[in-house]
């Protein structure tokens, strides 16, 4: 099929419109633009990189609209694929003309192997060190690769757990507090779906990792996942409105009364001592 935009071969059907190479890296910017001029992104980007093909798209999408950016990765140590993943992100960055920062999770005494449940506890140190990253680099805000997908996924998952009160992370843009040392966070991919950002990896052919985190590979997310996909191929946008629709709960539900300081290191907790010092001590 033509792309509706011009006369080139179309290789993207998306809501109702085909698209060429040109006219997808169009639209995929103008995704990202809509998050970065609504919210008015304007300072140094600490973007976090996984290695994979949605951090990646992010970075790159950041880089072309010429945004100030500061790439890390956090090491997490995980045998055969955390230095693989890490390699990855080194070769983007060599790609685009960055230096790559490493965050040694080791370093922190904390080993995701001898954990029972090495996703949450990988999750609360991600958060945590990417935070610290952006804070310590004085970077005035922190971009991650969470599209879509991950939005609505996520949302779900904490539905299907009763766990609405921890309904947060559902929002394109989180606002920073200084005196919680807590840098903004933006998911400019926020409208973008897992098949989206994939193609605008593949067609500018940006080196990423396809390896799965072993201990991810089981995960019920990805049923979860798999389900919405499936509703968005009978039904094309309902996961836009779906989107909307949590962003708007997240935000009549808003937690910030319980925000304290963590007693160890200072940073933004829900309780007296924040959950990454509370593994730490573990
Ligand atoms: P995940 O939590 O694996 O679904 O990843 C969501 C987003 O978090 C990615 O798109 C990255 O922006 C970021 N991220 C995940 N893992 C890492 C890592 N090891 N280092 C830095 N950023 C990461
Ligand atoms: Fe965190 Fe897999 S990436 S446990
Ligand atoms: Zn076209
Ligand atoms: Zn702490």
């Amino acid at each position: 099929m033509k792309c509706s935009y011009c006369s080139k071969e179309g290789i993207a059907d998306i809501y109702g419109k085909c698209y060429c190479e040109e006219h997808f890296n169009k639209y995929f910017l103008g995704r990202v633009r809509s998050i970065i001029d609504k919210f008015g992104i304007d300072g140094r980007i600490a973007v976090a990189l996984s290695g994979g093909k949605d951090s990646a798209a992010c970075f790159y999408a950041l880089h072309s609209l010429n945004l100030e950016l500061q790439p890390f990765y956090i090491n997490l140590d995980i045998p055969d694929y955390s230095n693989a993943c890490q390699k990855k992100a080194e070769e983007l960055c060599n790609l685009l003309g960055y230096k790559l920062e490493v965050i040694e999770l080791n370093e922190y005494g904390i080993s995701l192997a001898k954990k029972k449940k090495p996703c949450s506890t990988c999750g609360t140190a991600k958060r945590y060190l990417m935070n610290k990253f952006a804070y310590e680099n004085e970077c005035k805000y922190v971009a991650t690769g969470h599209n879509l997908s991950d939005v609505i996924t996520f949302a779900f998952n904490n539905l299907a757990n009763v766990n609405i009160l921890n309904f947060r992370g559902n929002k394109p843009y989180l606002e920073g507090k200084e005196e919680y040392k807590m840098v903004a966070k933006i998911k400019p991919l926020y409208w973008l779906k897992d098949k989206e950002c994939m193609l605008y990896a593949y067609i500018n052919k940006l080196p990423y990792a396809d390896e799965e985190c072993p201990y991810a590979i089981n995960a019920p997310t990805l049923k979860i996942k798999e389900w919405i996909h499936e509703i968005e191929g009978k039904q094309p946008g309902i996961m836009v409105n779906m989107a909307k629709s949590f962003w708007k709960l997240e935000d009549l539900m808003s937690r910030d009364i319980n925000l304290n300081k963590c007693k160890k290191c200072g940073y933004a907790s829900y309780g007296n001592i924040c959950k990454f010092c509370k593994i730490r001590k573990r």
